[in-house]
């Protein structure tokens, strides 16, 4: 955990007498650069921590990452700070995330339409799946070898943490492209919608963690809206259901197995990705050739051309290149945003998807079923409403309980 101060040479009204505390709090302050080293914390007799200004928490956010947890400021006493700056420098956050938002959709929804024109002409979701990989390693490989990236600083460590999460990011993969070879583009993302009821019955079965009943409150509607959406859904297919509904949980795992391996880690979140999809490359690749291989390929090749014309190799390039970079934002929006923020803004790019493909595939639509679709998503936004604040709750708990051990 860490903190961040700001002081004045006002009051004091920051005492820890405990010394265990104490102790532990001055190492792991006096370990961080950002702590001002006016504060005389380094004698060991000395029991009060003691600030000259008011303090308060005024951040709780980005768990288990190097930025810090806990931000005490003193807003009201500090003059050293023009107040001005500081509301330039959150606009120009809020603008950078802004950006980094629309981005994130907009690519995601241009991954979808010709993801799903090319599966519609060229069935083998396992060739393509792998060709989104390639693509992007190849484009993070070239951006390291030309120095456009910094090229991540890695370890035996941390390939051997990142394995499960691409083995999970793999299945994840795979599963949804599937689902989305077999059914409306519009209803994988319905049934991917109900991510968050996957993420607390794990949680909750295989970890054994627990939630408060508002949490389990909100996956009713999640459960509910795509339990409708998928009864009332024309085309159904169990294919294409199950594969969204196993996309889901592998999508979990891969969140809960990355939590871990990010932790202390200096690798950036658009490397953290790269390296995320060479492995699942490596990985996907003998299963690619097994499932389907390349006898099926070729001919499916020389079908989807004949019939689309050259334009049908423009639309495997858009779905590889566009696939990648949707990933690589959404990665550097998680590296700057809370939990919440990714969670909303996660929920806000399945609606975008969602409406596009439907105008675009000219998807028919019952009203029941987007009735179905309408409460799911509902029930994701009030899904992060009630648990994330109480999961960043719950972990500043633990962290806090780690220093006071
Ligand atoms: C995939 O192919 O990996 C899925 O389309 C991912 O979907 P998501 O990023 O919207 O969960």
């Amino acid at each position: 955990m860490s903190f961040s101060f700001k002081q004045s040479g006002l009051a004091t009204c920051m005492n820890v007498t405990n010394s265990g505390f104490h102790k532990r709090l001055i190492s792991t302050i006096c370990s961080r650069s950002s702590f001002s080293p006016c504060l005389n914390l380094q004698n060991p007799e000395r029991r009060n921590l003691s600030v000259s200004k008011p303090l308060h928490i005024s951040s709780i956010e980005k768990i288990n990452e190097k930025k810090p947890v806990f931000e005490c400021k003193a807003y009201e006493a500090d003059k050293s700070q023009p107040i001005e700056v500081e509301v330039k420098s959150e606009a120009a956050k809020r603008l950078k995330i802004g950006i980094y938002f629309a981005t994130w959709w907009a690519l995601n929804v241009v991954f979808n339409i010709y993801n799903k024109k090319v599966l519609n002409a060229y069935p083998y979701p396992w060739l393509t799946s792998t060709l989104s990989l390639a693509c992007g390693s190849l484009m993070m490989l070239i951006s390291w070898a030309t120095r456009i990236a910094e090229t991540p600083k890695t370890d035996f460590e941390f390939w051997k943490t990142l394995f499960p999460v691409a083995v999970a990011h793999t299945i994840g993969h795979v599963a949804a492209t599937v689902s989305m070879s077999k059914v409306a583009v519009s209803f994988t993302h319905i049934i991917k919608s109900g991510e968050p009821a996957f993420s607390v019955l794990v949680s909750r079965f295989l970890l054994g963690e627990t939630f408060p009943p508002s949490v389990y409150l909100s996956l009713v509607p999640i459960i509910g809206g795509c339990a409708l959406a998928a009864v009332t859904e024309l085309n159904f297919n169990m294919t294409g259901f199950m594969g969204a509904m196993i996309s889901n949980f592998a999508f979990v795992l891969r969140n809960i197995f990355s939590k871990k391996g990010m932790k202390g880690k200096s690798v950036s979140g658009m490397n953290y990705y790269a390296c995320l999809s060479l492995l699942s490359l490596l990985i996907l690749t003998p299963f690619a050739v097994a499932v389907e291989g390349p006898q099926m390929w070729a001919a499916g090749w020389q079908k989807a051309l004949s019939e689309i014309g050259p334009q049908f190799i423009w639309w495997v390039a858009a779905q590889s290149i566009f696939y990648h970079l949707y990933n690589q934002v959404s990665y550097m929006s998680l590296d700057e945003i809370s939990p919440l923020t990714f969670s909303v803004g996660n929920t806000m790019k399945r609606i975008s998807v969602i409406v596009s493909s439907i105008i675009i595939f000219h998807t028919p639509v019952q009203p029941i079923n987007a009735l179905g679709a309408a409460i799911a998503i509902l029930g994701t936004f009030l899904y992060s409403q009630v648990s994330v604040p109480y999961m960043i709750l719950r972990n500043t708990a633990s962290n806090i309980s780690q220093v006071l051990i």
